[in-house]
C-alpha cells in the first residue's frame, strides 16, 4: 500500500502514467537514428536531449534522482536536476535515456529507454557503482532467493520452489568475464545460461514473462539499472536484491557521501522501489521486452510499456508517428 498524498497519487494515475510513454518514445525515436552507426556516445547523447525535452513539458515539480551521473559529470539529466514545469507535486524520477549504449551502436537486441517514478523518497538513490543482483519472477514464496547464499543454493532453492530439478532452471546472465565462477557453478547443476551482451534492465524483467522461459537473473550490473528493473518488478511482482559493489575508495566514499552507511547492505525491492510507482520503457532495439523503432519513410512506429505499481496495470502502447522531424 502507498502512503502517498491524494494528490500525488491522482498526478500519478490520471495525468503521467500515457504522458511517461511519450517521454520513453521520444528518446527512443531520438537514439534510434544511431541504430548500427557505431558511436555510442552520439547514440546517448541524441536520446538524453530528447528525453528531457519531454520530461520538461510535463506539469510536475520532478527531481532526478537516478540519471545520467552527477553535476559535474553529467550536462544534464544528472542526479539532482530539477525536470517538470516545477507545478504540481513533488516527483522522483530514475531515468537510464538509453540503457544499451553498445548495443544501440551494434544494432545489437534489448536496447531500452527507460523511467521509473514515484512519490518523494520512494525510490533508493543508487550511486552509479556496480551491483549485485538476484531476480526472479512471481509466484515465489518469499525467502526464495538470498543474495547471501551461493548461485547454487538459490537455484537449488527456485527449483525446488518451482518442483523441477535444478538442471532445469535457465538463469540470465550478462557475459562479462567478472561472471565466469558463478557461470561455471551453474552449468556443474546443469542449468541452461543465456548470455546477454549487455542490458540487464530487460535481462531481470525477462524473469516475469513465461514466453522468454528465463527463471532467474543473476549478476552484477549498473546499480541505477538494479533500481531501475526493481520498479518494474514493483508493477508487475517478482522478487529482487541488490547489493552495491564497490571497486575502490572513490567509490565507498561516494557512497557514504550519498549517506549509505552500511556497504555490505542486501536491498530489497521494498528498499529500492516502494509505495507507488510507473516505470515505462520504449524499445530502441528489437528484444524480449519490446520491438526496436523501425523508421520507414514518413513513418517511424514504436513499441512501448508502461505499468503502475498500486493498480498493477500493464499498458502496451504501439505508436505511429508521422511527419517526425527527428
Ligand atoms: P549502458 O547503456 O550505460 O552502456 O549500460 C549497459 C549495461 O549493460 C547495463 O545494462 C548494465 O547494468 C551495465 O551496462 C553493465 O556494466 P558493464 O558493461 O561495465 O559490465
Amino acid at each position: 500500500m502507498t502512503n502517498a498524498s491524494p494528490i500525488a497519487s491522482t498526478l500519478l494515475d490520471r495525468v503521467l502514467v500515457l504522458e511517461m510513454v511519450r517521454v520513453t518514445e521520444a528518446a527512443a525515436v531520438a537514439a534510434s537514428r544511431l541504430i548500427g552507426r557505431g558511436d555510442e556516445k552520439a547514440a546517448d547523447h541524441a536520446a538524453v536531449e530528447a528525453m528531457r525535452a519531454a520530461l520538461n513539458e510535463l506539469p510536475m515539480d520532478g527531481t532526478v534522482v537516478i540519471g545520467e551521473g552527477e553535476r559535474d559529470e553529467a550536462p544534464m539529466l544528472f542526479i539532482g536536476e530539477k525536470v517538470g514545469t516545477g507545478q504540481g507535486p513533488g516527483i522522483d524520477i530514475a531515468l537510464d535515456p538509453l540503457e544499451g549504449t553498445t548495443i544501440t551502436a551494434k544494432a545489437g537486441p534489448n536496447a531500452l529507454a527507460v523511467l521509473a517514478i514515484a512519490e518523494q523518497g520512494c525510490l533508493l538513490n543508487a550511486p552509479d557503482v556496480y551491483m549485485d543482483k538476484l531476480a526472479i519472477g512471481p509466484g515465489y514464496p518469499e525467502g526464495t532467493i538470498d543474495l547471501a547464499r551461493s548461485p547454487g543454493e538459490n537455484v537449488r532453492s527456485i527449483a525446488a520452489a518451482k518442483g523441477v530439478e535444478p538442471g532445469d532452471i535457465i538463469a540470465c546472465v550478462l557475459d562479462r568475464p567478472r561472471h565466469a565462477e558463478m557461470i561455471a557453478e551453474l552449468r556443474s547443476l546443469g542449468c541452461g545460461i543465456q548470455l546477454i551482451p549487455d542490458g540487464d534492465v530487460a535481462g531481470v524483467i525477462a524473469v516475469t514473462d513465461p514466453d522468454t522461459t528465463v527463471d532467474v537473473y543473476m549478476g552484477s550490473g549498473g546499480a541505477p539499472e538494479g533500481v531501475l528493473a526493481a520498479a518494474a518488478l514493483r508493477c508487475v511482482g517478482g522478487q529482487i536484491q541488490g547489493r552495491l559493489l564497490f571497486r575502490n575508495d572513490d567509490e565507498r566514499g561516494r557512497a557514504r557521501r550519498w549517506g549509505i552507511e552500511d556497504l555490505d547492505r542486501i536491498y530489497t525491492l521494498q528498499d529500492m522501489a516502494k509505495g507507488d510507482c510507473i516505470f515505462a520503457a520504449t524499445g530502441v532495439t528489437d528484444g524480449s521486452l519490446l520491438d526496436g523503432v523501425k523508421r520507414r519513410k514518413g513513418l517511424v512506429t514504436t513499441e512501448s510499456i508502461v505499468m503502475r505499481a498500486s493498480s498493477g496495470t500493464v499498458r502496451r502502447v504501439r505508436g505511429e508517428h508521422r511527419n517526425l522531424k527527428v
